[in-house]
């Protein structure tokens, strides 16, 4: 290792005190780099820009080139994905010691909700609407990575989507454009710390830019059509956040959006990242995205396809291997520019100097550090609290929530899931480097907490994919009639969202339904707990259940969560981030429609007079902003310090929050805005803030909200982003459709 340090340090000193061009930086490591790159071949630069592959060897991702030849011709920028950490030291070995600059690796990973602790799914954990937890999941998911030999990672996940059948919701924050982008903040913050220096410090990758969530029929990688507007004020709005908030990195989405692919949008990653937004960072594209231009029919040709993502702004190329074999002849043919790779390779380069790597390669990559770091017991607890806050207690007739165990003989516990560490059940998609057996499930927590105050029976009831055959359903019946309740664990498996996990039928799963209902009429009291990775419907049950508690996939802690909160060690404040559907044809559903020029007016609304299904209700089963608690709060009306402001002004609302009931609780309370009258037709409802807070039982809080006229801009007819006087309505509450309301008017 030292040789290595040293013959790095060395080539770095040499390729110092060499001829620099006329345009010399200032900074001393872009001296450094500038150095470096007057010393690379153009196949060195174009390997800058190559992200190879260490895993994954289907039929979709073959590689063509023999990866270690590869690093050794320094023609690898980075690998991914790969977790072994003594290969991950060979790899980097090879390149420094063996390739011609020893310019070290890049090593990354997808880092999704956790590295080996798993958290609950994203969009569970935005059902928190807790930032500071979030925040720190990120810097959890990162320093177990970092311990790995990760330096970047592929994540936050940025997209918008209104479609519960796409499955790649699980990854996101859920329908809001505000929301997600507060917590697209607070993960970049969680993941990249504040000093790139610090060796357990990654850096983040913004995905899917842009409009990948809009895909049609909620089918993953179909083409999406949206308008400029909806791009700006929608699906953008988190990833501006992100940059804003100084990610390195934006990775493109697959899918075409108005017939452009992503990788190849130069109005997405020139015009809005580079100039519009000042991005300092790289892009990267999509798994062999760059090679997806030829089948979606915009490129001949690998060439062809080479030229176009490079010109538009795809900067580095993950997995396709295209730009390692084009770009170089491009450019020598100058149909490339040159200074446009130096660039791309000078960013690449940067980020290696900024994280050290040019000092001490290794430094991510010590096996010690990584054993007392994965897993760590603290890293577990923060897991188990976050999936407490990300569960949405959505139905509790009779308080039979939290569960009193002295008042039951016996307890039925049924659901495939319970027990099962397969399938990523518990822990959800994306939990690659997980290792199952350190999952706690809900019968491990029943054993220690449950059974020494009630004995309780378990039974699967019904298979994995859903199927509940005959056998189950009347083993599962049997055992409840013999118990006093029955705690039902239901929903999807970890396989069946993420990527290439749509669905058209988002109902509970095979016939599910139908062992709801055969263990109702046993006429014992059921708690219904539902995992998935997507908003489910579930009308036919919701009224027949005793109480309904959606627990996502909650992550390793999974069954010690479950029972915090059954038992009411913690009492449950998730709020719904995704509306649920009545009916899976309402999709696409969200709160912050428009109004339409038929709003509804009353129950005797006729045929015309209104925008409605004739079959079904024009509101959701559950709306965004929902989820109960064991408490009760009170939220006083919003009051303004003033009805009318001017532009400059900024205007303060305010709320009492009291808790009412007889257990300490949080609460998250919400405000959204109306701009009733603009050149363009607004939301019913959006959005503006929202605060969290815990209360004891009669303990009450002011809120306070400030609001700038930033809140009330919007892309007009004329595409400006601009502010117009006016009314506005203003609304607080604890969910969307539960608020109480005010006006006011903006002045010129
Ligand atoms: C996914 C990305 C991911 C990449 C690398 C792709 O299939 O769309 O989200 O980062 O694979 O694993």
């Amino acid at each position: 290792m030292k040789n290595t340090l040293h013959k790095v340090m060395v080539i770095v000193l040499l390729i110092s005190s060499c001829s620099v061009s006329e345009n010399r930086p200032e900074e001393p490591f872009e001296m450094e780099i500038q150095e470096l790159l007057s010393k690379m071949t153009l196949e060195e630069k174009v390997g800058q820009l190559n992200m190879l592959k260490g895993l994954y060897s289907t039929d979709i991702y073959k590689q063509e080139t023999d990866l270690e030849k590869a690093v050794k011709a320094g023609q690898v920028g980075g690998i991914t994905p790969y977790t072994d950490i003594e290969q991950l030291i060979k790899w980097q070995k090879i390149a420094v010691d063996s390739s011609r600059l020893g310019i070290p690796l890049l090593f990354s990973f997808d880092v999704v909700h956790g590295y080996q602790t798993m958290f609950p799914i994203p969009l569970a954990q935005s059902c928190s609407w807790d930032l500071e937890a979030i925040e720190n999941a990120d810097r959890i998911a990162a320093t177990e990575a970092a311990a790995s030999g990760m330096n970047w990672v592929f994540g936050p996940v940025l997209d918008l989507c209104t479609d519960a059948r796409w499955g790649r919701n699980m990854e996101t924050a859920g329908e809001d454009a505000y929301l997600a982008s507060e917590i697209a903040r607070a993960r970049v913050r969680g993941y990249q710390g504040t000093n790139r220096r610090d060796s357990l410090t990654v850096m983040a990758c913004a995905k899917h830019f842009a409009g990948y969530g809009a895909v049609e029929g909620g089918l993953d990688y179909n083409g999406a059509e949206i308008s400029e507007r909806r791009m700006r004020e929608y699906h953008l709005k988190p990833f501006k956040a992100a940059v804003e908030e100084g990610i390195g990195s934006v990775m493109n989405a697959f899918n075409t959006v108005n017939g452009i692919p992503g990788s190849q949008n130069d109005f997405l990653l020139k015009t809005i990242l580079q100039e519009e937004w000042n991005f300092k960072g790289f892009t990267v594209s999509d798994a062999n995205s760059i090679y997806e231009l030829i089948p979606h029919g915009v490129a001949a040709d690998k060439r062809e396809a080479a030229i176009k993502c490079f010109k538009a702004g795809s900067q580095t190329d993950l997995w396709s291997e295209i730009y390692m074999r084009e770009l170089p002849n491009l450019v020598r043919e100058g149909i490339i520019s040159e200074d446009e790779v130096n660039k791309a390779v000078r960013k690449i380069l940067k980020v290696k100097h900024d994280f050290g790597l040019f000092e001490d390669p290794y430094k991510y990559l010590n096996p010690q550090r990584q054993k007392q770091l994965l897993g760590a017991k603290e890293h577990r607890e923060s897991s188990r609290e976050l999936a407490t806050k990300s569960f949405v207690l959505l139905e509790n007739k009779k308080s039979i929530l939290p569960l009193n165990l002295s008042k039951y003989k016996n307890i039925a516990l049924i659901g495939p899931m319970n027990d099962s560490r397969q399938f990523r059940d518990l822990v959800g998609n994306w939990a690659a480097r997980v290792d199952v057996e350190e999952t706690v499930t809900i019968v491990d927590a029943f054993e220690s907490r449950v059974k020494p105050i009630t004995p309780y029976t378990q039974t699967e009831g019904c298979g994995h994919w859903g199927k509940c055959d005959e056998a189950k359903i009347a083993e599962a019946v049997n055992i409840l009639q013999n118990s006093d309740i029955g705690i039902v664990v239901l929903g999807e498996n970890g396989y069946s969202s993420g990527e290439a996990g749509s669905k058209t039928d988002i109902s509970l799963p095979g016939n599910q339904e139908e062992l709801i209902q055969r263990l109702v009429k046993t006429g014992k009291p059921v708690v219904l707990l539902v995992m998935s990775g997507r908003p489910l419907v579930l009308t036919s049950i919701k009224d027949e259940v005793d109480a309904l508690l959606m627990c996502w996939q909650p992550g390793t802690e999974a069954g010690n969560a479950i029972v915090d909160v059954l038992l009411g060690e913690v009492n449950p404040s998730g709020k719904l981030t995704m509306t649920f559907p009545y009916h899976q044809g309402q999709i696409p559903i969200y709160y912050n429609h428009l109004n339409t020029g038929r709003p509804p007016k009353g129950p005797d609304d006729e045929r015309w007079g209104i925008t409605k299904y004739s079959d079904a209700p024009r509101e959701p089963l559950y709306a965004f902003g929902y989820g109960l608690s064991y408490t009760t709060f009170d939220i006083s009306s919003p009051i303004l310090d003033k009805n009318q402001m001017s532009m400059s002004d900024t205007l303060q609302v305010k709320v009492r929050v009291k808790n009412i009931g007889k257990r300490k609780g949080a609460e998250v309370v919400q405000l959204y805005i109306r701009d009733k009258v603009a050149n363009v037709s607004r939301p019913v409802k959006e959005l503006k803030g929202f605060r969290r807070l815990e209360l004891d039982p009669n303990q009450e809080e002011i809120v306070q909200f400030n609001l700038t006229t930033e809140d009330f801009k919007y892309w007009d007819a004329g595409m400006n982003y601009s502010i117009e006087p006016g009314k506005f309505d203003l609304f607080v509450g604890n969910a969307s459709n539960q608020v109480k309301h005010i006006t006011f008017i903006l002045k010129e």
